[in-house]
């Protein structure tokens, strides 16, 4: 089934996002990017870019001046999708990273992946959507607010998935500043970024789920 993104442009005229494939649920995506259409996002970073899909999206539809990613592999339409059962995946041809998109390729626990993340600077959005083991969603975060570099941390696959999950609902409320699920396994969450004064706070541990 083909799900295409609508989303209106600075001229008023719905659009539709064409020519992409990525691993979000297009509805979930809506709402992502409703939230974010207030925030001046001029910069992005997405950590896990898969096919890099998401990044040329991004940059369209937020009218991104600086856009980064970052995977261990090149992004490319051969890398099969991890979810192959997943419904209302966004899903249309795939297109080449858009130019002026610039990637590291390389693994984000490594000290080469830390400094290149500080070349980059300040970033008003970083989406970390790579390995969902906890640990290693443990070590993304807290790279990211280590750094101190991010306005807001988007976290996906926070409605199921065992790290995004797990980090999800452990972090204080007062962190979160938006969530959508519509009951897929995916979901997306967004923090305050230590730019806003966020950090990585838990909640007491009686209140973990
Ligand atoms: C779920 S996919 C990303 C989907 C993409 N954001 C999208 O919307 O289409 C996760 C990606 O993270 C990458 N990845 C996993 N562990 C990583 C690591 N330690 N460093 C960098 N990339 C990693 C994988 O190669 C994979 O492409």
């Amino acid at each position: 089934m083909r799900k295409f993104v609508p989303w209106v442009d600075e001229n008023g005229n719905t659009q539709y996002l064409m020519g992409s494939f990525f691993l979000q649920d297009y509805r979930e995506l809506s709402g992502f990017c409703d939230f974010l259409d207030d925030k001046n996002i001029s910069s992005y970073f997405e950590l896990g870019v898969w096919r890099g899909q998401m990044l040329n999206f991004m940059k369209r539809r937020l009218g991104l001046s600086r856009c980064y990613g970052a995977d261990i592999y090149p992004p490319s339409q051969e890398r099969e999708s991890p979810y192959p059962n997943m419904k209302n995946i966004v899903q249309t041809e795939v297109e080449p990273v858009m130019d002026g998109i610039e990637l590291f390729i390389g693994n984000s626990h490594t000290w080469e992946y830390v400094e290149w993340r500080q070349s980059i600077g300040e970033v008003d959005l970083v989406f970390i959507d790579a390995c969902h083991e906890p640990g290693d969603v443990f070590q993304d975060l807290m790279v990211e607010y280590a750094m101190g570099l991010a306005r807001f941390v988007a976290m996906h696959d926070i409605a199921k998935w065992s790290g995004p999950h797990m980090a999800w609902e452990r972090i204080c409320d007062e962190m979160k500043l938006f969530s959508v699920d519509v009951g897929t396994e995916l979901g997306i969450g967004v923090l305050k970024g230590p730019r806003e004064g966020g950090c990585v706070r838990l909640k007491n541990r009686s209140e973990w789920k």
